[in-house]
């Protein structure tokens, strides 16, 4: 706590809901910064700060997007736990086969990260395409962990999946278009090799949430129960039915909702049960991915939500298959999930500088002295309106006062009004806003129309980053990711912020932040200080972001880095990678920098002709425009 201050870190704690959102993993620290336990709640912590320090000490500069390798081994353990103690408790008797699917965060050093916390618990990879199965081929090295392939396939796909197998790995080719057996059956004939395949059932039951649409019988992939019966039947005539290894469905990524896993376990259970009966291999149940992630903390089936937890996830699905299996005398098919989402997200935080402000709502003006500098009614009247505020008379001093500013802003469009008396009456306007804002607090029942005021006196603070490449789902599909101030939080935020990028485009901002009940409009914030640095966290970005991001107005991806915890407790950048620079962006857009230097130099040339530049002024040009090259493509 400050002296003379009644705020102190819990109440920034609570305020920006590390506890609800931050799954132990994200907290702030006695100095009031925010910090990362890469091994979980009551594990050793890292201090934002300190981490953006010591980058800048090794010139890498913000934004930074930090990886904690610790939160993924983490990630790992949480997942195999649940599922252990699940079959424990139930006498379940298949094993638990963790897959990732590696097109969640495709990075190298997150896919090594994983594959070497998860080598113990023959971790798998899931891959969905040619160049995510060549990756997989080389990375993937334990011929006890699963190759999941999944996606629409060609006969090349389906021979380099052959190829796995050659050299040993336990690879399933999970069937997701009729026609794949075809050329299955083809290969094989050609190869010698008899694959491990997997149906992907399109079933009924559909998803929850934003992705509820990936499943249920218009699903995009998948075999439905006809196609199924008809797949069976094509294996049979060619003796073929062992190469069924797996029934697998996914039903959409972020399932909100428990109720809608559970029926679509009961469903894939029932195709189990029957395929298992024809199919004498038949030994894996793969539940897919879709576990959520409670981006805001809510714990509702909420699109940023989920109302159940990994433990509860585990122990529907360990349960519903235990039950149907034994009804039907079945053995109990070793479970694989396919969870990145919640594998992934935790791990990546993107911290990023403020630049400046703009916008700014928050204001207050001497009503008494206002009358000495206009004589304009309109701007008179609202100083007025300021002077007679009381709680009792505040929402309608509100519509009086939304009245007045569209007469004034008539007036002003009629030339009636000139532009000090319009920049006056706008500043008495927002004051009056802020006033009326700030009476609200002692109401007992605060009306709708005021509740929205805090919102919408809000300023932008201009980030140095941009949304569409380093969160592009929330500007894409309005996804909410926590946001704090990584220092400051012993202070209390006094501002009310939203935030904005630094790409020319107006969607590249974001105004919607978690909250518990509802969406919040606004982020809590602190006044900036001349010469001090003030950053933001962007928290749970380690999933699909970074892919997702594109390069608008040519920003490329920000600086990386794995942060790892030695043993003694010392912090270190396992991995750094350089983000995007400027002659980089241009080539994925086909400018080369020595054509682009060569025209640049034209023009230099013909200024010196012209006698527009000296020599020696045209060099220092050429020598700064050669330079911007090697550079980063955000701000300085
Ligand atoms: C087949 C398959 N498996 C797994 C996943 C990963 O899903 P999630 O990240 O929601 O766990 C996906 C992604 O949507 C997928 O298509």
């Amino acid at each position: 706590m400050l002296p003379g201050s009644t705020w102190d870190v819990a109440k920034s704690e609570q305020l920006y809901g590390f506890e609800y959102w931050g799954a132990g993993y994200f907290g702030v620290n006695a100095e009031g910064n925010a910090c990362v336990r890469p091994d979980g709640p009551g594990g050793p912590e890292i201090d934002l700060q300190h981490l953006v320090e010591a980058a800048r000490q090794r010139d890498i500069r913000l934004p930074i997007l930090f990886r904690f390798n610790g939160i993924l081994r983490h990630r790992l353990r949480v997942l195999h736990r649940a599922f252990a103690s699940s079959m424990a408790e139930y006498d379940y008797q298949g094993s638990y086969r963790p897959v990732y699917p590696i097109k969640v965060n495709q990075q190298r050093y997150v896919v090594t990260a994983l594959i070497r916390a998860g080598r113990e618990l023959n971790l798998g990879l899931e891959v969905g395409s040619k160049p995510e199965l060549v990756a997989a081929l080389a990375m993937h090295d334990n011929p006890d962990a699963l190759l999941v392939c999944n996606g629409y396939k060609d006969r090349q796909y389906l021979e380099l999946a052959m190829m796995a197998q050659r050299v040993g790995r336990e690879v399933i080719v999970v069937v997701e278009k009729p026609s794949e057996i075809d050329l299955l059956l083809s290969i094989s004939q050609e190869q010698g090799i008899e694959p491990n395949i997997g149906f992907r059932l399109r079933l009924a039951g559909r998803g929850a949430g934003r992705w509820e649409r990936s499943g249920g019988e218009r699903a995009k992939f998948g075999l439905n129960v006809t196609e199924i019966v008809a797949a069976l039947k094509l294996l049979a005539e060619h003796g073929k039915q062992s190469w069924v290894r797996l029934v697998h469905f996914h039903n959409g990524s972020q399932l909100t909702n428990i109720s809608a896993l559970k029926q679509a376990v009961r469903e894939a259970t029932q195709v189990y049960v029957q395929v298992a009966k024809c199919c004498p291999r038949l030994c894996y149940f793969d539940v897919g991915g879709g576990l959520a992630v409670d981006y805001d903390g809510s714990k509702t089936a909420f699109e940023s939500s989920m109302n159940y937890t990994v433990e509860e996830y585990a122990r529907d699905v360990i349960w519903i298959l235990k039950e149907a299996c034994d009804a039907a005398r079945v053995a109990h098919p070793s479970v694989v999930t396919e969870c990145g989402r919640a594998m992934v997200a935790y791990g990546s935080v993107l911290v990023a500088e403020v630049l400046g402000l703009a916008n700014t709502f928050t204001t207050t003006v001497d009503a008494l002295a206002v009358g000495r500098q206009t004589s304009e009614d309109t701007v008179l009247n609202m100083a007025q309106l300021l002077q007679a505020l009381t709680p009792k008379n505040c929402q309608e001093t509100l519509h009086d006062a939304a009245e007045l500013r569209q007469t004034m802003l008539q007036r002003f469009s009629l030339g009636l009004m000139s532009i000090e008396d319009r920049a006056l009456g706008d500043q008495c306007y927002w004051a009056l806003l802020n006033a009326i804002n700030a009476v609200t607090t002692k109401l007992h029942y605060v009306p709708e129309d005021l509740r929205r005021l805090p919102s919408q006196l809000t300023d932008t603070y201009f980030c140095n980053l941009s949304i569409f490449q380093s969160m592009p789902d929330s500007w894409a599909i309005d996804q909410i990711f926590p946001i704090t101030p990584i220092t400051r939080l012993a202070e209390e935020p006094r501002r009310r912020v939203v935030l904005a990028d630094i790409t020319c485009d107006s969607d590249g901002k974001v105004e919607r932040f978690a909250d518990l009940r509802d969406i919040k409009h606004y982020l809590p914030a602190h006044e900036l200080r001349p010469q001090e640095r003030y950053c933001f966290g962007v928290f749970l970005v380690g999933a699909y972001q970074e892919i997702l991001g594109d390069l608008h107005n040519l920003f490329g991806d920000t600086n990386a880095v794995h942060v790892e915890l030695t043993d003694d407790g010392r912090v270190q950048f396992a991995n750094v990678l350089r983000g995007d620079t400027v002659g980089q962006v241009l080539r994925y857009v086909a400018f080369e920098k020595a054509d682009l230097v060569e025209r640049w130099r034209h023009a230099l040339e013909a200024a010196v002709s012209a006698g527009r530049l000296t020599a020696r002024e045209s060099a220092v040009l050429q020598r700064q425009y050669d330079e911007v090259f090697g550079d980063y493509t955000y701000l300085r």
